[in-house]
């Protein structure tokens, strides 16, 4: 169909231009950063952020792949924390699932692609990457990212310490390369992979919300402490965690293991709740930062032990299968667990959180829990298709270095 569109946007009706082709020349506009993740529906929804130095308009134009006419969405902008950068936020609603589409940035601006997710997982499987500690150096990130490329992954999840900047203005230039190295999360086809993140102690000024004497719980606080997961991330956005739900076939959750929210209270009673309600849904995966069954790090760890007695009965009594975690720069499958045991019918925790960064030694592998464990930078590709799913670690180099279940 063609002619004159609408689109609801944030409450704004716009009338598009239609028909204009971007500039594919020298100037061409790429944006100093990208950042692709759903606020809502990843079947009908895209978030899009880019960035810009420049003064530029909020504005995008996109169409299903294939078709000739453009359509346009507004959106907002605000200052990216500490630094020249302007971040402009765009988020498109409507959209048809399982369906690829073309946008760009006006006239001057460079192509690429998204693809939305599909209304089931029957016919064909949907394939994630999973991990976290993402960037003590550019070319670590850029590999493990070259590696969820290489795999055609849907999207990305992170359970937290993104770029190491603290929450510090003199470390702004670690999220400059961070998001330098997105561009290794671009397929061949030119297709952004969006990416769910979540908040770890290297996104907060001194780690934990409990090494700042006045903290309380509000939104005010959570931004001063966490200055750029807040302005950086559309989702999980306030209060800092979070789920996202794809159909009724896999959900995401991303709590926050102390950093900018406490475990125990009300963040434990809001997933106690999204746990119950989610009992029937095949897949829930919650992704998160400190690890309940840390490899290198003690088990006896105030935030392992917060998490164990706060968390994991409820995702043992709410059908969790598969957890994953971050934090101790190491690659680590547990035993299955149930009540505190090795058990047929517990719990898999895998992790923990080497996506970018210098591995550390399994110090803690040893314990009772660890199966296998490796001191190796990787990706977690997970498939997931009816009701089986399958998960495959994948080195910075490519080398299949796990394999669960076998
Ligand atoms: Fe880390
Ligand atoms: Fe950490």
């Amino acid at each position: 169909m063609r002619g004159m569109k609408y689109v609801v946007l944030a409450g704004l009706v716009s009338v598009f231009a239609l028909g204009s082709l971007p500039a594919q020349g020298e100037e061409s506009f790429e944006p100093p950063g990208m950042l692709l993740t759903w606020q809502q529906d990843p079947l009908t929804t895209m978030t899009i952020d880019w960035h810009s130095y420049e003064e530029r308009d909020s504005v995008l134009q996109y169409r299903p792949d294939g078709e000739e006419d453009w359509e346009e969405a507004e959106g907002e902008s605000f200052p990216f924390p500490f630094s020249e950068r302007t971040i402009h936020r765009v988020e498109l609603t409507g959209l048809e699932p399982g369906t690829r589409y073309d946008f760009h940035f006006g006239e001057d601006s460079a192509q690429y692609a998204f693809r939305t997710m599909p209304e089931s997982i029957h016919d064909a499987p949907v394939r994630f990457a999973v991990g976290g500690d993402t960037r003590h150096n550019q070319e670590w990130m850029e590999n493990t990212n070259e590696q969820a490329a290489k795999y055609d992954v849907d999207f990305v999840t992170w359970g937290g310490d993104l770029a190491y900047a603290d929450g510090r203005e003199d470390r702004l230039y670690r999220w400059e390369e961070w998001f330098e190295a997105m561009e290794q999360l671009i397929t061949e086809d030119g297709r952004v992979i969006p990416v769910l993140a979540g908040i770890g102690n290297h996104e907060v000024v001194n780690g934990y919300y409990y090494n700042h004497d006045d903290y309380e719980q509000t939104d005010e606080w959570r931004e001063q402490i966490a200055p750029y997961f807040y302005a950086l991330f559309a989702f999980p956005g306030q209060p800092g965690y979070g789920v996202m739900d794809f159909g009724d076939y896999l959900s995401i959750i991303l709590p926050d293991t102390d950093h900018s929210n406490p475990i125990e209270g009300e963040q434990t009673e809001w997933l106690a709740e999204v746990l119950e309600e989610r009992r029937n849904v095949p897949h829930v995966f919650p992704n998160y930062h400190v690890p309940a069954y840390p490899s290198h790090r003690s088990y006896d760890g105030g935030v392992s032990t917060r998490v164990r007695e706060n968390w994991v009965p409820l995702f043992e009594a709410n059908n969790v299968q598969v957890a994953f975690e971050n934090h101790d720069h190491t690659y680590k499958r547990t035993y299955p667990i149930r009540d505190g045991e090795i058990s047929d019918d517990g719990i898999v925790y895998l992790g923990d959180g080497a996506w970018g960064v210098g591995t550390r030694s399994g110090d803690s592998q040893d314990e009772w829990y660890i199966d296998q464990f490796a001191s190796e930078r990787h990706a977690i590709i997970a498939t997931i298709h009816g009701g089986h799913r399958k998960f495959v670690m994948v080195s910075e180099h490519g080398d299949i270095i796990d394999e669960y279940p076998q």
